[in-house]
C-alpha cells in the first residue's frame, strides 16, 4: 500500500497543473485513496440499531413558519449539486440543461423558483451551484446566455480515475485520455469545495449560518422555511429530509444509529448476504431525499476532517474498466453532532434519474405554477409511476420528444411499459398497469385520445 501511496504521489508531481487547486485536489483524493487501500467497506450487521426517537421528527409536526422572521432567509444560501453529466439520458452535458417541461430546463426551474421566493420574500438570499469541470464551461455559458446574473458558482475536486488492475491512475502512452482520465468525486466533496474556493469564508463573513443542499435535477426540492427555522431555533447542525421508500427507490442511502450517532447506510456498505433486507420496503422505511440543510459555523469547526465512507464507483471507459473514488453528502452526517432526520412528503423528492422520470415530469402528474416556478406532484398513489421504455429505441432526450410530442394523462397510473418503435398521440390515457408493444415490422402509433386502462396494447 505505501508503495502504491508513493506512485499516487509521484503521479500528482507529474502532473503538468501544479495549480494551487490542483494541490489541494490531490490531498483531498489522497485521503479518499487511503481509504480505498483500507478495503473496510462493510459495516458490522450486528452493530446498529434503527433509529432513536429523539433523532427524527416530521415536517408537518414542526412549528408553522413564523411569517414575521423573513429575516431568517438573510441567514441562508442555497445550493444546487450540479456537477452530474445526463449520461443516463443519454447526453453528455451538464444534466441541468436538459429541458424538463414546456421548455425549461433543471437550471431555469431552479433559478427562477428562488428568484421568485425572495422576490416574495423581498430578500436576496444566495443561490449557488456546484460546478464539476465536467459542467463548469455548459454552466457558465448558459447562466450568461439566460442573464442569470445573479447565480454564482464553485467548482469541486477534480481527481484521477483509477484503472481497475493496477489501482493507479489511469496514464496512456499510446492515447490521451484528457478528462476521462477525471472525475469528480461525489457531492460529498461539497464541504471542501466550499472551503478551497473561499466561499465558506464569504458567506459566513456575510452572516450565512446555513445552506440548503439539492440534487438540481429534483425538481421537488424547494428550500422549506419551516426546516431553516428549526436549524436556527434548535442549533442543529445537520438535517437530511428522509421520505417513506417505494420499489422504486430500493438503491437509496438510508439512516441508521451505530453507538449513539446517525449514519447514512448505502448499499456499497451492505455485506452481501444482507442485501435483501437494505432492498427491502419493509425493514428499511425510509431513504434519504438528498435535500440537506447544514450549519456552516459546524463546517467550518470541523474542516479538514469531514469524512464519510467512500464509494467505489465501477465503470467501462474506452474499453478499460475504470474506478470512481467517491463520497456522498448523506454519508457525511456522521461527523454532525447534533444532527436530525425530518421525515417528509414523497413529492418532495422527484429527481430524474432516466428517461422514463422525464416522462412522468412532462406528464399530467405534474404542473408547473408559473407564479412561483414551483412542480406540484398531484399524482393520487404518492410515489411516481414505474416506467420503463426500450432502451434499444428511447436512448436519447431527442427520441423521447419526438416519440412522446404531448404530454400522457396518467394520474392513476402504476406502471407503464413501452417495448418497440412507438410514437404517441394527444391526451392518450393510461391507468393501472400498461405496457403498450410495437410491432417489429415497422414502427406504432398510439392514437389521440386512446384510453388505456390494465392492459397490454399493440399499437399498429
Ligand atoms: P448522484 O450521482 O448521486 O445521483 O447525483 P444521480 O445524478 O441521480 O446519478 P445516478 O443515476 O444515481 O448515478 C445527485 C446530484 O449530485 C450531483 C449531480 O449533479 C446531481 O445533482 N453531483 C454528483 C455533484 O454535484 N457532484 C458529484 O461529484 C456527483
Amino acid at each position: 500500500n505505501d508503495q502504491l501511496k508513493s506512485k499516487l504521489r509521484e503521479f500528482f508531481d507529474r502532473q503538468p497543473d501544479q495549480s494551487e487547486k490542483a494541490h489541494q485536489d490531490s490531498k483531498i483524493f489522497e485521503v479518499l485513496y487511503s481509504q480505498f487501500l483500507e478495503n473496510q467497506h462493510c459495516i458490522d450487521w450486528n452493530s446498529w440499531k434503527f433509529l432513536e426517537e429523539k433523532h427524527q421528527v416530521t415536517l408537518k409536526d414542526l412549528e408553522p413558519f413564523d411569517k414575521s422572521r423573513f429575516n431568517i432567509l438573510n441567514k441562508l444560501a442555497v445550493i444546487k449539486l450540479n456537477g452530474g453529466l445526463g449520461t443516463t439520458m443519454g447526453c453528455s452535458k451538464a444534466k441541468s440543461l436538459v429541458e424538463v417541461r414546456e421548455g425549461y430546463t433543471f437550471m431555469d426551474l431552479a433559478v427562477l423558483e428562488h428568484q421568485k421566493m425572495c422576490e416574495a420574500h423581498n430578500v436576496d438570499t444566495p443561490l449557488y451551484l456546484m460546478n464539476s469541470f465536467y459542467t463548469d464551461e455548459d454552466t457558465k455559458k448558459y447562466l450568461a446566455e439566460k442573464g442569470y446574473s445573479n447565480v454564482k458558482t464553485f467548482v469541486q475536486s477534480k481527481c484521477p480515475r483509477l484503472d481497475a488492475e493496477t489501482k493507479l491512475p489511469i496514464e496512456d502512452e499510446n492515447e490521451d485520455w484528457g478528462d476521462d482520465a477525471w472525475c469528480p468525486p461525489g457531492h460529498g466533496n461539497i464541504f471542501q469545495s466550499l472551503q478551497n474556493s473561499g466561499v465558506l469564508d464569504q458567506l459566513l463573513a456575510d452572516g450565512r449560518e446555513i445552506i440548503f443542499v439539492s440534487n438540481i435535477d429534483n425538481t421537488g426540492a424547494n428550500t422549506d422555511l419551516q426546516i431553516v427555522q428549526l436549524m436556527l431555533d434548535k442549533n442543529v447542525d445537520y438535517i437530511m429530509e428522509c421520505t417513506p421508500k417505494t420499489q422504486v427507490d430500493v438503491k437509496g442511502g438510508t439512516l441508521i444509529d451505530i453507538g449513539g450517532r446517525m449514519m447514512h447506510l448505502e448499499m456499497p456498505q451492505v455485506p452481501a448476504e444482507n442485501l435483501p433486507d437494505f432492498c427491502s420496503t419493509k425493514v428499511f422505511k425510509i431513504f434519504n431525499t438528498n435535500n440537506i440543510y447544514v450549519n456552516l459555523k459546524a463546517v467550518k469547526k470541523l474542516l479538514p476532517d469531514i469524512k464519510s465512507e467512500i464509494i467505489v464507483n465501477k465503470k467501462t471507459i474506452r474499453s478499460r474498466e475504470v474506478l470512481q473514488l467517491e463520497f456522498s453528502i448523506g454519508g457525511c452526517i456522521k461527523n454532525f453532532d447534533n444532527a436530525l432526520c425530518v421525515h417528509v412528503e414523497r413529492k418532495r423528492f422527484r429527481p430524474v434519474k432516466n428517461l422514463g422520470d422525464l416522462l412522468s415530469l412532462r406528464s399530467t402528474l405534474c404542473d408547473l405554477d408559473h407564479s412561483t416556478f414551483k412542480v406540484h406532484h398531484n399524482h393520487e398513489l404518492g410515489a411516481p409511476p414505474v416506467i420503463s421504455l426500450d432502451p434499444s429505441i428511447y436512448n436519447s432526450v431527442e427520441v423521447v420528444d419526438l416519440k412522446f410530442p404531448h404530454p400522457l394523462v396518467m394520474d392513476n397510473c402504476s406502471e407503464f411499459a413501452v417495448v418497440g418503435d412507438v410514437t404517441f398521440g394527444k391526451n392518450v390515457k393510461l391507468s393501472g398497469k400498461v405496457t403498450v408493444n410495437g410491432k417489429t415490422e415497422s414502427p406504432g402509433v398510439v392514437p389521440d385520445g386512446t384510453v388505456l386502462k390494465d392492459q397490454e396494447y399493440i399499437a399498429e
